[in-house]
């Protein structure tokens, strides 16, 4: 399973870069506003830290206004892929994004049959949430479950990027449920290092290793 980072903080990217462990990067409208800075100039930076798939959101509605971002964003480097929401236009663009070879993420995935729909549009990934599966009281782990069903059952390419990930809890229901992918903030990838156990072993080694 890879770790992608959900930020479009740079200085993060950088920490998470160091970490040595993560292999890309997704991006939504939300985070690049916490960014305070615009869509092109943070990913074009992004680019230049990360070698790896890195997720631009466009921020039109409707599909040919989307296309058009979608292959405006995707000039801007190879690694590029243009994430795009789970509606009707959502998934038109998908549909030709991906015949010009401009890969894609289908965002704000909730259902296997939204799933489907981005898959059979040939999405590179689908990002299903699972924080806000969680706040609204379903199980997020049967969702990831029942897509990667779907997708292996029909043949389809696509990987899941289990997005919306709110803490720990939520990476092991991602690892257990089978997705390909996490996108996960710094903050939780920094969680995962900690176990009371682990500190506690440290500090006995540590003092066991002054007694020589
Ligand atoms: C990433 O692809 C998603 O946009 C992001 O993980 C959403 O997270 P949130 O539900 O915490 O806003």
């Amino acid at each position: 399973m890879e770790l992608f980072v959900d930020t479009a903080i740079v200085e993060e990217i950088k920490k998470a870069k160091e970490l040595g462990i993560v292999k890309g990067v997704t991006t939504n409208p939300s985070l690049i506003a916490k960014s305070g800075r615009s869509v092109k100039d943070v990913i074009n930076e992004i680019t230049t830290l990360i070698d790896g798939p890195i997720s631009a959101e466009v921020d039109e509605s409707d599909a040919e206004t989307m296309i058009k971002q979608g292959i405006e964003y995707s000039k801007m480097h190879k690694n590029i892929v243009i994430k795009l929401p789970l509606t009707q236009d959502g998934i038109k663009a998908c549909k030709a994004l991906t015949e010009q070879n401009i890969k894609t993420n289908v965002t704000l995935v909730f259902s296997p049959a939204q799933a489907l729909l981005a898959m059979e549009a040939g999405a590179t990934y689908v990002s299903p949430f699972l924080g806000r599966m969680d706040d609204a009281g379903f199980d997020a782990k049967k969702l990831i479950r029942d897509i990667c069903e779907v997708r292996d059952y029909y043949g389809y390419s696509t990987q899941t990027i289990a997005a919306s990930i709110r803490n720990v809890e939520h990476m092991n229901i991602a690892m257990l449920a089978g997705s390909d992918i996490a996108t996960v903030p710094l903050k939780i990838i920094e969680k995962m290092y900690e176990h009371p156990l682990t500190t506690q072993g440290l500090k006995i080694f540590a003092a066991d290793s002054k007694k020589k």
